[in-house]
């Protein structure tokens, strides 16, 4: 889909929003709660069991209004409808976008014309998936043995990006369900100490590797996966490792895992429609079945599923994704916010802004528009986090008093059946300080202006339920939609990740050289080769 004529800048709405950000540097967000006591339940709204309260965000009624309009004038509406019909919305890839076709039932294309194709594609990943319910029962349940004869104890998920990041953060996330004598591991890095330290405590007669790449070409996978099978063939004689029961393919391209001499019937597949870092729902997702059980698995992919529903249907001002979209720009590109921060109040999810951040920054760090033009305006913010309360004895010291906007995310579970009344309390109750404190801030007593807390700073909250695989599912569906939404504002293709190339080609260029010619190496470049080389 082309949005030739559609600058995000040109539009009345963002004029508006330009003049809104002059008086709102003046606002307080305080006084909008004493001129509105309804905000904050106008400010909120739920979907299924996630709640949002964006009530603490420095914005007037009337600029919420505006930032509708800007939603309104963009092409969000014809490029959702696009993606959810199967246009090949990324077009530098001449691919379509259809994550959500993975947690889809049949009938839930609304677009007439697509409504043919979305159905059989419906059936198509169902088909895939049963490979991953009749894999994961399997191993669950014992009867996938290994070379030896005996059940798997150990799944090692070798993989990077999208197809590490989802897994490893749903398995953690997920733990309360996790299966008590399977345990899960992740090797994504090239850094040969993860890798080798991990298989250290393993045994090799009960491990099984899970080698998840979409493209089976990736440097760090193979070399990964080159180790765990000299590891196999050193501790079982085991020469072909990749051919035998201790390896699954999880992959976009099936030719090449076959190449690599992973046998047919254990090569999991999905479409190529998939994005890498969109991909914990396809068979990437092997590893979170096996570890909470495919029941559950599925319920991730239902709470995903509602969550497109609400999207797709829900009108803007009530459509959680939008919502967060909006208030995002609101503070990017009108406030002057280089970042933001997601701060879950959940040990379980220490791993959340990791994966949002390949979700937000892979996806959105751009800038080039869908047209091919340069873009004249900020896009995707540097995202950043860590849990509370540890990120309060870190960093909440610059949220507080230090100079720059930083808006942020506050997530947490109303109820934690893996923790107890007390310590949930205590955590709970210090979310919610943060929050009110970084909002209403405190004057300073006299003589100690260093005790001035200026207040102002905007949040939003996000409390689920509970941490369920349902409730983690819409979770992540909600930031892939609210990523999507700004993509679509900004009018750049949020899909592709041409960033990472360079880099990749430079590595390689600079592997090649080594004892070579290193003409094609800048200076400094060439002299810290030289040095790493001489410490040798
Ligand atoms: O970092 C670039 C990238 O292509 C990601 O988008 C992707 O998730 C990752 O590499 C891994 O790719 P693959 O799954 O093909 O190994």
């Amino acid at each position: 889909m082309s949005s030739t004529s559609y600058s995000p800048t040109a539009t009345a709405a963002w004029k508006t929003l330009q003049q809104h950000a002059a008086s709102a540097r003046q606002q307080n967000i305080s006084d909008f709660f004493s001129h509105n006591p309804q905000r904050s339940s106008q400010m909120s709204l739920h979907c299924g069991e996630l709640f949002l309260d964006y009530s603490k965000n420095l914005l007037s009624e009337q600029t919420w209004q505006a930032l509708l309009d800007l939603a309104a004038q963009s092409p969000l509406e014809q490029h959702r409808a696009a993606m959810f019909s199967g246009e090949k919305i990324n077009t530098t890839e001449d691919r379509a976008v259809l994550h959500a076709a993975l947690r889809a039932e049949i009938g839930d294309q609304t677009v007439a014309s697509a409504v043919e194709e979305s159905d059989q594609r419906v059936r198509l990943v169902k088909q895939q998936l049963a490979s991953v319910e009749l894999v994961s029962e399997k191993i669950r349940s014992g009867n996938w043995l290994g070379s030896t004869g005996k059940p798997i104890t150990d799944v090692v998920n070798i993989g990077i990006g999208g197809s590490d990041l989802g897994p490893k953060l749903a398995c953690n996330a997920l733990q309360e369900f996790a299966h008590p004598d399977i345990s899960l591991h992740f090797i994504s890095n090239v850094d040969g100490a993860e890798i080798l330290t991990t298989l250290q405590k393993l045994d090799p007669e009960t491990t099984l590797v899970a080698l998840a790449s979409k493209t089976f070409t990736t440097q760090e996978t193979l070399l990964n996966a080159k180790t765990a099978r000299n590891w196999f063939a050193e501790k079982l004689g085991l020469e072909n490792a990749q051919s035998s029961s201790h390896f699954v393919g999880l992959t976009a391209n099936r030719d090449n895992a076959r190449a690599y001499g992973i046998p047919d019937d254990q090569i999991l597949e999905f479409a190529e429609w998939v994005g890498g870092r969109y991909s914990l729902w396809s068979s990437i997702g092997l590893s979170i079945a096996i570890s909470i059980g495919y029941q559950n698995f599925v319920e991730m992919l239902t709470g995903a599923r509602e969550m497109d529903l609400h999207f797709q249907h829900a009108p803007a001002a009530q459509n959680m994704p939008i919502i967060l979209a909006l208030l995002g720009i609101w503070y990017s590109n009108f406030l002057d916010a280089q970042s933001t921060a997601v701060i879950p109040y959940c040990e379980r999810l220490l791993l959340l802004p990791s994966y949002l951040q390949q979700l937000d920054m892979e996806s959105n760090g751009k800038s080039t528009t869908i047209d091919g033009a340069p873009v004249e305006w900020q896009t995707g913010p540097i995202l950043w986090g860590q849990t509370g309360t540890n990120g309060q004895h870190a960093f909440f010291q610059l949220l507080h008093q230090g100079t720059r906007l930083v808006p942020i995310d506050f997530i947490a579970a109303a109820v934690d059946k893996l923790s107890n009344e007390e310590h949930h309390r205590v955590l709970l109750g210090n979310m919610l300080a943060q929050g009110s404190a970084l909002m209403t801030g405190q004057a300073a007593p006299e003589g100690q202006p260093y005790r001035y807390y200026p207040g102002n700073k905007p949040s939003n909250t996000l409390v689920l339920k509970q941490l369920s695989p349902k409730n983690f599912g819409a979770l992540i569906a909600l930031y892939e939609h609210k990523v999507f939404v700004q993509g679509s504002i900004w009018n750049i293709n949020s899909f592709d990740q041409w960033g990472v190339e360079l880099g990749k080609k430079m590595a390689n260029q600079l592997l090649a050289a080594e004892g070579g010619d290193q003409t094609e190496l800048d200076p400094s470049t060439t002299a810290l080769f030289a040095h790493i080389k001489s410490c040798r």
